[in-house]
């Protein structure tokens, strides 16, 4: 079956102000999707703007490339992950950087890929082929208590331990699939009680996170933005849940001091001054519109963050942020 590539870009208009693209700017979108973003940023930067692409997903690069066409010799696209781009382009090069986080809705859409409990495919869930694992080898192999460590810390699900222990009884029969295969145990070994959302919803949030190793990837591709953009130059992320927001705020607020917090509880005496490396731009986070999310309701939970960096993190240091009190806004 022919496909057809459709993503509705999150906050068009927040996401420009926030890139701020001009004429002979160099631009990196790290997250292609169906470069709705990239192709408004080759538009404002008219007529000589440029912009890199990157997104791990072949089936967004094949679509990135189609859309871009009418922008021909004014951008380059590329397969990659997160913390690869640094090894394609020079480091200071981009007056700006996007990191739109999450899912395209090809993904969801498309039952082969194996990411919706509500349509068939195999239980897959890879973004790119090259990851490791899918989702079936891990509820498939992984043991209760692996399975229900990651429905709690990447679904949230309170109810992690019924289903970790139902996925192990039942895959013990037969092992899982498919996505209807799995939902549907999700739902006998929790009910429904008329909750709005279907009961494997968490729970497939949280393997495709596991999948892709989503948390780890942004924490690098934080990084990576960093070393890409000059000085002044403004990194912007969306984000959907909220453990994607904490690792932003997390890595931001701690760049934005002007001092290195001696120790963990941030004890006032044992400050040592420093010169901040990011700015936010501005403090609070901005939100779709209640007109956006009524016509494109899978922008509801997005949060769109700029930083400007002041300066290169400290070498060796660039991940004391981790280690910070969490400090958020
Ligand atoms: C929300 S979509 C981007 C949509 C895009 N901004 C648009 O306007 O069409 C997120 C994209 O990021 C890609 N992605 C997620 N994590 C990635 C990673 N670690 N490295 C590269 N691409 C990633 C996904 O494959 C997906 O295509």
């Amino acid at each position: 079956m022919n496909h057809v590539f459709k993503h509705e870009s999150v906050m068009p208009r927040e996401t420009l102000e926030a890139l701020r693209p001009c004429p002979g700017g160099i631009y990196l979108d790290m997250t292609l999707g169906g470069a709705g973003h990239a192709a408004m940023i080759l538009q404002q930067s008219a007529p000589d703007g440029r912009l890199f692409g990157t997104d791990r997903d072949e089936d967004a690069i094949r679509a990135a490339r189609e859309k871009l066409k009418p922008f021909k010799g004014r951008f380059e696209v590329r397969r990659c992950r997160f913390a690869e781009a640094p090894q394609w382009l020079e480091p200071e090069s981009c007056d700006a950087v996007l990191m739109d986080l999450g899912i395209s809705s090809p993904q969801v859409d498309w039952g082969h890929r194996g990411f919706s409990f509500l349509k068939l495919g195999k239980l897959d869930m890879r973004m790119g082929t090259d990851e490791e694992v899918t989702a079936a080898e891990i509820v498939n192999t992984w043991s209760e208590v692996e399975l229900l460590r990651i429905f709690r810390l990447y679904g949230e699900e309170p109810r992690s331990r019924r289903i970790a222990r139902g996925i192990v009884e039942n895959r013990s029969m037969k092992p899982f699939r498919t996505t209807l295969e799995l939902a549907d145990c999700i739902e006998k070994s929790v009910g429904r009680r008329g909750e709005k959302n279907h009961p494997a919803t968490r729970v497939f949030q949280a393997l495709r996170m596991q999948v892709n190793d989503e948390l780890g990837q942004l924490e690098a591709g934080l990084l990576a933005a960093w070393k890409l953009l000059r000085k002044g130059g403004r990194l912007v992320t969306i984000s959907f849940h909220s453990l994607e927001a904490r690792m932003v705020k997390q890595f931001a607020s701690y760049w934005a001091l002007d001092y290195d917090p001696g120790d963990r509880l941030d004890t006032p005496a044992l400050r040592i001054q420093r010169r901040p490396c990011a700015q936010w731009s501005p403090r609070r986070a901005t939100k779709p519109s209640a007109q956006e999310i009524r016509c494109n309701p899978r922008a509801r939970s997005a949060q769109l963050r700029t930083l400007v960096k002041v300066q290169d993190l400290p070498a060796g240091r660039e991940r004391d942020w981790k280690r910070s009190p969490g400090r958020e806004n």
